[in-house]
């Protein structure tokens, strides 16, 4: 009986919950905000607004919980994608995801990592200076001097590990296989997400220049999202995205002035980064221009 009524309701109202069959994974600060926007625009997309933080810190509430954090869809054919970015640096999820969802399937957009730390570090620092706290510096932060002298990462501040990309997809790439991963340029997308108008770009793999079409190819969506739903503002200095009559902008917080520093300290943090780079690169089969 239960089972016939629940039919019953189901095809009364034509809405249900199900699980996402895909997540934006991270990474925190690469655009992950403004690329569930963007693909919320495909009529066939339904996103959770919110980030659930179901794979790291809500895991034991529960699958029921987290299927109840979906949207309803009204047919079968409609994608449900949440976005945490946390997911991609914290080691639990991929074990997790793997469990829900062997066939998950992982977008990832990423950006040049000196430019997402001093982002993330912009954020920590905002932050702080609301809860009245005493203000970090970047320089002070980011660096350790080890035992020969030598200044390298500081691995506990996560502005900056946060950035070895290759350190943490190798932890997902030991349960997913690299054609789960879509991987978003970041830098690109942030500037012209769907690129139907073409200006040279150096040094860009064409590839790279669709990213929205490729992420609904991707979800296997047909083409839908057009350009006029994708509204440059002049004072923002962004894209806004249009669903419907509204144009909807992302807050404050996205696009805001970076906290300055000096060149000395990015072309430490780009020596860095260099090898970890080098080898995200080997593990993902293709390169960023992120000299
Ligand atoms: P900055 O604030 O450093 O510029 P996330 O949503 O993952 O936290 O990423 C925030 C970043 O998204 C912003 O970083 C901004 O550069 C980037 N971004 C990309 N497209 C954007 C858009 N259309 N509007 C605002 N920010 C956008």
């Amino acid at each position: 009986f239960k089972l016939w009524f629940n039919k019953e309701l189901k095809s009364f109202n034509q809405l249900e919950k199900k699980f996402p069959s895909a997540l934006i994974v991270g990474v925190r600060k690469g655009g992950t905000r403004a690329l569930l926007d963007a693909i919320a625009l495909h009529p066939k997309v339904k996103i959770v607004r919110r980030e659930t933080h179901f794979f790291d810190a809500n895991y034991s509430l529960g699958y029921d919980w987290y299927r109840n954090q979906m949207p309803e869809v009204e047919s079968d054919d409609e994608v449900v994608i949440e976005k945490t970015p946390a997911y991609f640096t914290n080691e639990n999820v991929p074990k997790r995801v793997y469990e829900m969802d062997p066939n998950m399937k992982l977008i990832l957009i990423v950006r040049h990592p000196v430019y997402r730390t001093v982002s993330d570090f912009t954020q920590v620092y905002y932050n702080k200076l609301e809860q009245n706290k005493s203000l970090p510096v970047l320089s002070v932060e980011a660096f350790r001097t080890d035992e020969a002298g030598m200044e390298t990462i500081n691995m506990e501040y996560k502005p900056m590990t946060n950035s070895l990309y290759d350190l943490h997809i190798s932890k997902w790439l030991k349960y997913f296989k690299i054609e789960n991963f879509l991987f978003v340029n970041g830098d690109v997308f942030r500037a012209n997400p769907l690129h139907e108008v073409s200006f040279p770009l150096i040094g860009l793999h064409s590839i790279d220049l669709f990213q929205l079409r490729r992420v609904e190819e991707f979800l296997g969506l047909e083409r839908s999202i057009t350009p006029s739903q994708l509204v440059f503002d002049y004072n923002k200095g962004f894209f806004c995205f249009r669903k419907t009559t509204r144009i909807r902008c992302l807050g404050q917080s996205k696009g805001r002035k970076h906290r300055s520093v000096s060149e000395d300290v990015v072309l430490k943090l780009s020596k860095m980064f260099e090898d970890h780079n080098q080898n995200f690169f080997r593990l993902i089969n293709r390169t960023y221009s992120w000299d």
